[in-house]
């Protein structure tokens, strides 16, 4: 699929598929997201540039490898972004962090912002987005809509799981953001959750119902 990128490492499959099941614990899956989210960073981050800084080791001075440009921020999608986010600050602590805070209403599916806070200079940054769930998109798209009118430009959106459903809308309306997903899954059901999918993934990582 164009513009879409399945990470398909087995480490990541093999959390993924315990994450999926039922009857994992709460504290199991709160910790399978955190290590499956720096996993997810990895390949997300793979082609960022670099340039070279001089530095002396304890043997000689030589031009090592440094990330160039402005500092990364990860955009979490309150409130299941934040499993993801703490695993990226993991791999990347001096990353910036924006949240935004979109509930996805249970009548109309339609997304529904109560909180953004980011960082001030979006437009020279690499805006990382994260929400475990790409499921009809709207939440995605209404923070993406944001984020661009506060200056972004250069984003990339992290999830879990997708549906082809929600890939398909979210590249209608920001085909310019590549979209990286552990799974496509087969379809939304009627009520707009992820089939197979994980149930609520705010639910599973909180333990709430
Ligand atoms: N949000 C979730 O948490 N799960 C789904 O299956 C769809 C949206």
């Amino acid at each position: 699929m164009d513009g879409v990128t399945v990470i398909d490492h087995p480490l990541v499959q093999h959390k993924l598929t315990i994450m999926r099941k039922k009857e994992t614990s709460t504290a199991s899956f709160r910790r399978l997201l955190r290590e499956i989210s720096t996993l997810l960073c990895y390949e997300v981050t793979r082609d960022l540039e670099l340039t070279t800084m001089p530095i002396e080791t304890p043997l000689v001075a030589m031009d090592a490898p440094t990330l160039e440009g402005k500092k990364l921020v990860f955009a979490s999608i309150l409130r299941a972004g934040n499993g993801l986010l703490e695993g990226m600050l993991d791999l990347v602590p001096a990353a910036r962090a924006a949240h935004i805070g979109v509930y996805r209403d249970h009548e109309t599916l339609e997304a529904v912002e109560y909180f953004f806070k980011a960082p001030e200079d979006l437009e020279n940054r690499l805006v990382i987005v994260v929400d475990p769930m790409l499921a009809t998109g709207n939440s995605v798209i209404a923070a993406m809509d944001r984020l661009k009118s506060r200056g972004a430009k250069n984003i990339r959106f992290l999830c879990l799981l997708a549906a082809p459903e929600g890939i398909k809308r979210f590249h209608e309306v920001h085909p310019d953001v590549p979209v990286f997903t552990a799974s496509i899954d087969s379809h939304l059901n009627e009520k707009g959750y992820i089939v197979p999918g994980l149930g609520d993934a705010g639910d599973r990582l909180y333990g709430t119902k």
